[in-house]
């Protein structure tokens, strides 16, 4: 099992990953999937990446560098792809990100019901901080600190 991770270069390739998830992610914390809010994100300095498993796009990921923190969040797995342990490979990919950028900790967004991630941040050393965000306080804010 082994993940690409493309990053979204322009409009098109963010069209191809939109297009391709459209109804797959509806789940993704802070915002709606749709391309307009997609183009938000980006141009508030999120990159977007397209998560490919043999050619097929699985999750969406974004992640935004400032200062010493690495910001991230995920959509949703394509549900035929969920308890593969991809969610996994996701996480070494923010991890991997981070000591490349030498950051000292990664901040990661969920919806406040995603319980499931909720272990799995626990499970990579996410602690969860007080603060909520978005409109309704709906996302939660977890951080990692990256020991050197
Ligand atoms: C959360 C999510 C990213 C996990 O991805 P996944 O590919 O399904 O993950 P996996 O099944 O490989 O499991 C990865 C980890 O997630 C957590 N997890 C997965 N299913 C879980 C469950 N039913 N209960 C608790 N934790 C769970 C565990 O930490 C698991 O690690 P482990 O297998 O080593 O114990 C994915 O399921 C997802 O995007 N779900 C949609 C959001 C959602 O669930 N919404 C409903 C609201 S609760």
């Amino acid at each position: 099992m082994s993940l690409k991770f493309i990053k979204a270069n322009n409009s098109k390739d963010i069209k191809t990953i939109y297009d391709y998830n459209i109804d797959a992610f509806s789940d993704s914390p802070g915002f709606n999937w749709n391309y307009d809010e997609i183009m938000k994100e980006v141009k508030d300095g999120w990159e977007l990446y397209g998560v490919e498993e043999n050619g097929e796009i699985i999750a969406a990921l974004f992640y935004k560098l400032d200062g010493k923190t690495l910001f991230s969040k995920n959509t949703s797995i394509k549900i035929s792809h969920q308890g593969s342990g991809f969610s996994h490979k996701i996480k070494d990919f923010f991890e991997v990100q981070a000591r490349k950028d030498k950051v000292k900790e990664i901040v990661h967004y969920c919806s406040i019901d995603n319980f499931r991630m909720y272990s799995l941040n626990e499970s990579h050393g996410y602690e969860k901080s007080n603060r909520r965000l978005g409109e309704n306080g709906q996302v939660v804010e977890w951080i990692k600190k990256i020991k050197k």
